[in-house]
């Protein structure tokens, strides 16, 4: 149990906030500490007003009609009986608003300090400071259940269900982690009337009831992969790095003075092999992969984003140690810069709650990041101490080439053995990963329309004379990202950067309506 709030209280806070979404396990906090205090306590909300709980019947008790946020205030400087605790709900969205009325209430009740055992707890589902009031608030952060709660809960559950069982193993309780104390019970019981019991065998139903939970939160998912380390071609650098990293993890790592890894940034050319290395970091630690769609995020309601952002990674830190993958980041920072203007400053906010989090978490969490366009990229995210490293994912060169061809050739059953390896590693320079891919796949294709043929040489190379590749068509673009990237990343790849014939892209026929834009007069 949370000992902290009756703690404050003994050191005779005020006011105290209690931040949870569960407004239920604050209730259940609250009650601990009042009846170990001797105290009464009362619950207001604005839908249903002031209620009293009764410790005999377990029920809350109508007491007044108040529905106003100054009046329920004034209720408890000058009406409420001493030694009582007042729980307050939905006040975020006033103290969010600055209202001064409101505010110099608060400071008058946090300031005086003849109140006589008279407490108010607010009950918040995000944490909120109104810059006037963080001198005196205290602030109690209430996390998802730890195992031990999650026991707690699994044993009423049982008890529920009038099955007798005399232990249960941790890691069925394991299996729960990220999920609040309701999504908990609800797990529990499902799996309970399932299999009439709680063991081992639950874990998968357990699981994957989780993942469905977490789903509905609609910016996590988990995401199931069978891509390995080897499945991805070169990128040598990145892939010791992970394979060394991959050991810091341990008890005997912490205990000989390592840090736990943070994450890494993955920088670079699109369809190179950021988002495949994401995949594979995850199958090769054996930890779940977490995809936090950060796109999302912005697509929701404003003010509603911070608050769904902060639940995502709750849930991710409890579920630690996980991998967390935030796919394209740019994507959902685009508006960073302009967002003063274009959505209240709730871009910079959100990013602002990523970067603290990312800072401050000392759980296993590690956060994966990929991007492919640096520009819109806020500096404070690439300052040292966010990520442990920050790697450049260039196109493959000529021995890379050759193993991605040989990667895509293989995983289609197929062998390398008749094909001239050399040949299709020098015919595709430019080339990324993913087009290298869409080359096999094509070769395969006219392969089987002439026949059911085996894979040849020359198939190969229709294909990849037919590909105008992308960094031909960037020209430009890849360099200064390149430059860019010189002084400000390491290189994913130990291979040999060639240099894109930026020329040829001049030479690709164009439509005249790609150059002009007909908006503008000639
Ligand atoms: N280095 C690579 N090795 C093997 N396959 C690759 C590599 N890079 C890209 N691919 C292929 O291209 C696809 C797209 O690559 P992806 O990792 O999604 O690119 P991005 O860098 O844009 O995230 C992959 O799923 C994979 O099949
Ligand atoms: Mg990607």
């Amino acid at each position: 149990m949370n000992k902290e709030i009756e703690l404050l209280i003994k050191a005779q806070a005020n006011v105290i906030e209690v931040v949870s979404y569960e407004d239920k396990r604050i209730h259940g906090y609250v009650n601990a500490a009042a009846k170990s205090l001797g105290m009464s306590w009362y619950c207001w909300n604005e839908v249903n007003g002031l209620q009293r709980y009764d410790y005999a019947s377990k029920e809350y008790v109508k007491e007044d009609d108040i529905k106003d946020y100054l009046d329920i205030l004034n209720f408890f400087t000058d009406t409420l009986e001493e030694n009582a605790i007042l729980i307050l709900q939905d006040f975020h969205h006033v103290l969010g608003r600055d209202d001064p009325k409101i505010l110099r209430k608060f400071r008058e009740i946090l300031q005086n300090k003849s109140l006589p055992n008279k407490v108010i707890i607010l009950s918040m589902p995000v944490k909120c400071v109104p810059d006037d009031l963080s001198k005196e608030l205290s602030v109690v952060e209430i996390g998802l259940p730890d195992v031990k709660q999650l026991r707690t809960i699994a044993n009423t559950c049982l008890n529920n269900y009038e099955v007798n069982q005399s232990s249960i193993d941790v890691p069925v309780l394991e299996a729960a982690l990220g999920l609040t104390t309701m999504e908990a019970q609800l797990a529990f019981s499902k799996a309970i009337i399932e299999f009439n019991k709680l063991d081992q065998s639950c874990i998968p139903f357990i699981i994957s009831e989780k993942e469905s939970i977490i789903k509905k939160t609609g910016l996590l998912e988990y995401y199931h992969t069978s891509t390995k380390l080897g499945d991805v071609g070169g990128l040598e650098n990145l892939k010791n790095w992970i394979d060394k990293r991959g050991k810091s993890f341990t008890p005997e790592a912490k205990e000989f003075g390592l840090e736990t890894p943070k994450g890494i940034m993955l920088l670079g050319v699109p369809g190179c092999g950021k988002s495949l290395t994401a995949k594979a970091v995850a199958k090769a630690w054996n930890y779940p992969l977490l995809r936090f769609d950060i796109g999302k995020v912005f697509a929701g309601i404003v003010g509603e984003s911070e608050n769904n952002v902060r639940k995502a990674l709750e849930i991710a830190r409890a579920i630690a140690p996980c991998v967390l993958w935030i796919d394209e980041i740019e994507k959902g920072l685009s508006g960073i810069q302009s967002s003063g203007q274009t959505d209240g400053g709730t871009t910079s906010r959100v990013f602002g709650t990523l970067l603290t989090w990312m800072q401050e978490k000392t759980e296993p969490v590690f956060v994966i990041a990929t991007a492919n366009n640096i520009s819109q990229l806020p500096p404070e995210l690439m300052r040292k101490g966010r990520f442990d490293e920050v790697f450049f994912v260039d196109l493959p060169s000529y021995d890379e080439r050759k193993k991605i061809f040989q990667i895509h050739i293989e995983n289609r059953k197929r062998s390398i053995d008749n094909l001239d390896m050399e040949q299709l590693a020098r015919e595709t320079k430019g080339f990324s990963g993913s087009e290298i891919e869409e080359c096999v796949k094509e070769a395969l294709q006219t392969a089987f329309s002439e026949g059911s043929k085996p894979l040849t040489t020359e198939y190969l190379l229709e294909a990849i004379r037919s590909t105008v590749p992308l960094s031909i068509t960037m020209g430009e673009g890849l360099r200064r990202l390149r430059d860019w990237a010189k002084f400000r990343a390491r290189l994913a790849s130990n291979g040999q950067v060639e240099d894109i014939d930026t020329e040829k892209s001049k030479s690709i026929p164009r439509l005249k309506s790609e150059n002009s834009n007909p908006f503008l007069d000639d």
